[in-house]
């Protein structure tokens, strides 16, 4: 095949340019010819989609967001807009396809694919972590990152002021960001959309902190969680406990955009590297991955989690450090 079509879709994250720049000069090394299509599968929709040299990926390792523009379509999830979109891709002689994008992505492809042949070759790009066949997902450790030093800040004026904060992190239906940042934090609890927490053992374990007079207890909470994030955790606190002076922060999309750290661009290139040579092998309808080191293919419709991965033991083991 010689001519693909590239595209980031869903949120974006720290990464996605690296992932392009790989795709982009590994495909012109193998002498393929690249079509970026702009705002994912909704551009894919509009047919807006250009022809990309070398020079357009120059300067993009480094940078946060997405050159090729990103966007949630609604159009997709319709018959009529994945024809629209099969016609603009045969109108413009686009042989194969690499996606980069999340849960919300694969399952697009998974629609789309089952009423279109084209080869296509996934990578996961998404902060959240939630997809199955990778490790990591591209984007997930900068997050991260981002978290922890907002968090650190955070601790800084809640020990100043002995108070009790309630921090919430993205992830609509999935904790990763939530355990990891909690761990790398001390935070003293965290709750997220996977395990059901008891609001009930949460304020007693802050009541007994409280008797030890703890004198910064922090508390990470994915968005997804059942309670409706921090600001209802931080209601409940209140209500139970007037006399501790808690707050609650919502850090947001702070967490999707800046510089990819050095992991999320080497796995960013390793991938998009992957992905091309795959689709040059006629490995298809596969995501990229790494698992253990080394890379890995699965089937789109296996990289969809089930949120499996979170083990309780991991919950248990922040209480245990933070007592
Ligand atoms: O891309 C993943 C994610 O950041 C989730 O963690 C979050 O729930 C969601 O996207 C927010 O999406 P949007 O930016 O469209 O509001």
């Amino acid at each position: 095949m010689r001519k693909i079509g590239l595209l980031t879709s869903g949120g974006d994250s720290p990464g996605m340019n690296a992932a392009i720049r790989a795709v982009v000069r590994t495909a012109l090394y193998y002498d393929m010819e690249v079509y970026g299509i702009r705002h994912g599968y909704q551009g894919m929709i509009e047919g807006d989609i250009f022809q990309m040299k070398t020079t357009d990926v120059a300067n993009i390792i480094q940078r946060g967001g997405t050159i090729l523009k990103t966007a949630r379509s609604d159009a997709f999830k319709t018959d009529e807009g994945r024809k629209a979109a099969y016609d603009q891709l045969q109108k413009h002689g686009i042989e194969a396809l690499v996606l980069i994008g999340g849960d919300g992505t694969f399952r697009g492809a998974v629609e789309f694919f089952k009423q279109y042949t084209i080869p296509a070759v996934g990578l996961p790009g998404t902060i959240d972590k939630d997809l199955s066949g990778s490790d990591f997902t591209i984007g997930f450790d900068t997050a991260v990152n981002t978290a922890v030093e907002a968090i650190d800040k955070i601790r800084d004026t809640a020990e100043a002021h002995d108070r009790l904060f309630v921090i919430e992190v993205m992830g609509r239906d999935a904790g990763y960001i939530a355990l990891n940042s909690g761990i790398a934090c001390g935070a003293e609890d965290i709750l997220i959309p996977e395990i059901m927490t008891d609001i009930e053992d949460v304020l007693c374990r802050i009541d007994s902190d409280e008797r030890r007079s703890k004198s910064v207890h922090i508390l990470v909470v994915a968005e997804g969680d059942e309670f409706g994030g921090a600001a209802e955790v931080a209601k409940r606190i209140i209500e139970r406990f007037p006399k501790i002076d808690t707050r609650y922060a919502v850090l947001g999309h702070i967490q999707r955009g800046g510089s990819p750290t050095y992991a999320d661009r080497v796995l960013a290139s390793r991938l998009g590297y992957a992905a091309v040579l795959a689709l040059r092998e006629n490995k298809t309808q596969v995501m990229t991955g790494i698992v253990n080191g080394d890379i890995t293919y699965t089937p789109f419709q296996q990289v969809i989690k089930t949120n499996a991965g979170i083990s309780t033991d991991m919950i248990e083991m922040i209480r245990v450090l933070s007592v």
